[in-house]
């Protein structure tokens, strides 16, 4: 069997490395990757957005199967054009996407079908947000409706940083079309979680909950990122809570789906925020999470290969999922400056040194390799270093024993990736 992975992340790396485990595997793609796919699978540089490329070489390389990690590729509906050609994809089709790449339409849909949410509102234009925030007062969360990046959810405490928002989004159009509309929602006070779950369009198989860390600094301080670390199982979800995740928000989405006519295959990811533990749902993805699925890789006992393969042909429901007893925790590194503006092409130190470490595994984001085969940055977020033991704390101290021996200059990382799940497990 033939499998192309697309992206480039550390999430992709991930996917590869589950997938390498797999003997049916004969030929594993990498499209673009990055110096860590390389070592595992076969990198192709073709940008994931260039379906008509990928298109063209899975005809040529017989492709079986392509496993899609982004979600701009998924909403240019990659899936679409790929099955279209009998090639089978794994993922939501284009329509499906909608999920993640309308905030509203999330919104709405949530509302529709009774899936505990923050209280909202939309607009699109400045007046109208700007006189209901008025009314409301603050705190509130100002969201750009369609795919920012992560970049376009702005939690606002003072009146400078309402208009500083309001004039990036109306004025400055910072996001396009994507900011022509807006999401204006109530503040919810609580702990972030990640939760997923893949679907064949009919049934759905949990996989788990896990703890990302957004912000960029310790205790959750400074600006946005794409996710600094992140760990699971999650202790923040216990088995009381995990049930009402399902009860409340997966099962529902997935009848509502169906309700719709919208077919939804792939996974499906639950940003959740837990409040005197109940869940509300921040938002959905359509994908995989990065960070979160390192550690996912990690912990994972069996193969990845049938899951995917019973999300896209049907019969997740016979499939089953298992997990390693204990804990995984990723640590990212990231480039100097990240999220702001960062230098690239820094030689990276120590990679060998971690090798030689039991239940430690660095996946590669942004790294390549130059021209004298040095592994160098290419991103923002660089490495996710990754660990797994039985207990929390010994996981959590293996990963950044790890990361002690890695360098690169500017490097930067949080050094607390993990304490909210320690304070828990006391
Ligand atoms: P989203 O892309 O909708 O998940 O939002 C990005 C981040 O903004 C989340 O991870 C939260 O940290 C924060 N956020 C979003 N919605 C809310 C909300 N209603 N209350 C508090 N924080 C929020
Ligand atoms: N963990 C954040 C994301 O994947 O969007």
């Amino acid at each position: 069997m033939n499998v192309l992975v697309v992206g480039g992340g550390g999430r992709e790396h991930a996917l590869v490395y589950k997938l390498k485990a797999n003997r049916e595997i004969k030929n594993l793609f990498t499209a673009p990757g990055n110096a860590g796919t390389e070592k595992l699978s076969q990198n192709v540089n073709i940008s994931p957005e260039n379906i008509s490329e990928i298109k063209s070489f899975c005809i040529k390389e017989k492709i079986d199967l392509v496993v899609v990690g982004p979600e701009n590729s998924l909403a240019l509906g990659i899936v679409d054009d790929l099955s279209k050609s009998g090639i089978k994809t794994f993922g939501p089709n284009k329509r499906a996407t909608i999920i993640e790449s309308s905030k509203a339409f999330a919104k709405e849909f949530m509302q529709r079908h009774n899936v505990p949410t923050a209280d909202f509102c939309i607009f699109n234009n400045i007046q109208d947000t700007k006189a209901y925030i008025d009314k409301h007062g603050l705190p509130i969360v100002i969201k750009a409706d369609g795919l920012c990046a992560g970049k376009g959810v702005f939690v606002v405490h003072t009146n400078d940083e309402l208009n500083e928002a309001l004039k990036d989004i109306f004025i400055n159009k910072r996001f396009g079309v994507a900011g022509e509309k807006v999401v204006v929602e109530e503040k919810l006070i609580g702990e972030e979680a990640s939760f997923f779950a893949i679907s064949d369009g009919e049934k759905v198989l949990p996989l788990i909950g896990a703890q990302d860390h957004k912000p960029a600094f310790d205790g959750d301080k400074g600006p946005n990122t794409g996710g600094m670390g992140a760990y699971t199982p999650a202790p923040l979800i216990d088995r009381k809570l995990y049930q009402k995740v399902m009860e409340r928000i997966i099962y529902p989405t997935i009848e509502g789906l169906k309700q719709e006519e919208i077919e939804y295959k792939g996974v499906l990811y639950a940003g959740l925020m837990i409040k005197d533990n109940e869940p509300y749902l921040l938002e959905f993805n359509c994908r995989f999470g990065d960070p979160e699925t390192q550690p996912m890789a990690m912990l994972m006992e069996n193969e990845l290969l049938p899951i995917l393969l019973s999300s896209v042909e049907g019969g997740i429901d016979k499939t089953e999922i298992k997990w390693k007893k204990g804990y995984s925790i990723c640590v990212v590194l990231a480039s100097g400056g990240y999220p702001g503006k960062y230098e690239k092409c820094k030689i990276i130190q120590g990679l060998e040194d971690v090798q030689k470490m039991k239940d430690v595994y660095v996946f590669h984001a942004g790294t390549k390799k130059d021209k004298e085969g040095k592994i160098i940055t290419n991103g923002g977020r660089v490495l996710g270093v990754t660990s797994y033991a039985e207990k929390f704390v010994t996981a959590q101290e293996k990963a950044y024993e790890a990361v002690e021996k890695i360098y690169f200059e500017g490097m930067h990382y949080r050094k607390d990736i993990g304490n909210k799940a320690l304070w828990r497990l006391k």
